[in-house]
């Protein structure tokens, strides 16, 4: 099988991460009989600057007609609002109708107390819809208000992807995948007892979706979201799959990053049908951008998980394993972590693992 893979650094540290991805892919072993090619592409605050677009329709269009899957490094977002800027991975996932950002987190196997945790986040609704407005009260003082829409559509597709990511992972670790879990769980994420309706939707619909017959072996529990913050941060450990509306999702699986230690170790993916999108959590770190000190292990995690949703699920374990051999064996980590490597060979030493 050839794979054609989308490479999307945009700016600062993505351009030194992206290309360790590429390295990844061509390192995989032969006997996966996997093949690739790769189609350089243009994103972020660089690309606007130089072209007056962050998103090329050039991009999309390749993306959508030409590719399999893509790699997206980061993008540099000015913190005074630029005119005719917009955010070109939030552009991405609307116009390639990706509708799931999945975040896995996770510790290494031989921590005090390993995690191992996705958090499978709807991205098309919810206050994210962004239909806000602001008027004036009789006594001409302001009011804002903004839409939360949650449709039972979306909310039974996410929830379908939760219980399918509960069951691939489950087959990971039987595949001899060390983790903490042995059995599949999916908790479903909300705020039901203040958001009847709304959130409400989102819980019936999950339940229903997760109550389909090839989920049989997953558990499903749910809970509402702020004393989830609180067990995150208690007990992380206790979790395997969760699911949320985007604002909540959005919130827990940025908490959730802050228990494993750096943001150089969190994937991300943004999926929808038939496509997938791996995507380092960080941003673009200006601060140790062009001193080859970034810290691979997210970017390469991710496409790990764009594997995965290629449905390419051994080449996805070996990379997986690959990367946590070079974590728990400890000798070669990037500074955020406290080691003195750089960035190139925290990837040889993964790339020879491999
Ligand atoms: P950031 O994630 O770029 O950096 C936060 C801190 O973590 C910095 O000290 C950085 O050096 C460190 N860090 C991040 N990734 C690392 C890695 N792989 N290895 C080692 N250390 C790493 O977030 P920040 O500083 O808030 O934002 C910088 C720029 O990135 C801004 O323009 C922001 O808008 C953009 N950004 C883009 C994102 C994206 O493309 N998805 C996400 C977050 C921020
Ligand atoms: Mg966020």
């Amino acid at each position: 099988r050839t794979l054609r893979i989308g490479l999307i650094p945009g700016d600062g540290i993505g351009k030194e991460v992206i290309p360790a991805g590429r390295r990844i892919l061509e390192a995989l072993p032969a006997s996966l009989k996997l093949k690739f090619e790769f189609v350089d592409l243009k994103a972020g605050f660089e690309t606007f600057e130089q072209t007056g677009a962050a998103l090329p329709d050039k991009t999309v269009e390749i993306l959508k007609n030409e590719c399999d899957g893509a790699l997206f490094g980061a993008v540099s977002s000015p913190s005074q609002a630029v005119k005719g800027y917009s955010s070109p991975i939030v552009a991405l996932r609307k116009r390639l109708d990706l509708y799931a950002n999945v975040r896995p987190v996770k510790s290494v196997m031989t921590a005090k107390n390993p995690i191992d945790m996705v958090i499978v986040r709807e991205n098309t609704e919810d206050l994210y819809v962004k239909e806000e407005k602001t008027y004036e009260a009789a006594d001409g003082s302001k009011i804002a208000e903004a839409i939360k829409r949650i449709s039972e559509k979306a909310s039974f597709r996410i929830a379908t992807m939760a219980g399918e990511i509960a069951l691939r992972r489950q087959n990971i670790r039987d595949g001899g995948a060390p983790s903490i879990h042995k059995s599949p769980m999916v908790t479903i994420t909300h705020k039901s007892n203040v958001l009847s309706q709304t959130d409400g939707l989102f819980r019936a619909t999950a339940r229903e979706a997760l109550a389909a017959s090839r989920f049989s072996s997953v558990g499903v529990e749910e809970q509402i979201v702020d004393s989830m913050v609180y067990k995150l941060f208690r007990q992380p450990e206790t979790y395997d799959v969760i699911v949320a509306p985007n604002l909540y999702g959005d919130i827990l699986s940025d908490g959730a990053a802050a228990l494993v230690g750096s943001l150089g170790l969190v994937p991300s993916a943004n999926v929808g049908e038939g496509f997938a999108i791996g995507e380092p959590c960080h941003g673009s770190a200006p601060d140790i951008m062009g001193k080859n000190i970034a810290n691979p292990i997210a970017t390469l995690r991710s496409v790990a998980l764009m594997l995965e949703f290629l449905n390419e699920e051994t080449a996805a374990a070996k990379i997986y394993a690959a990367v946590d051999g070079n974590l728990e064996e400890g000798k070669l980590l990037s500074p955020d972590l406290g080691g003195t490597a750089t960035t190139t060979e925290v990837v040889e030493d993964i790339l020879r693992r491999l």
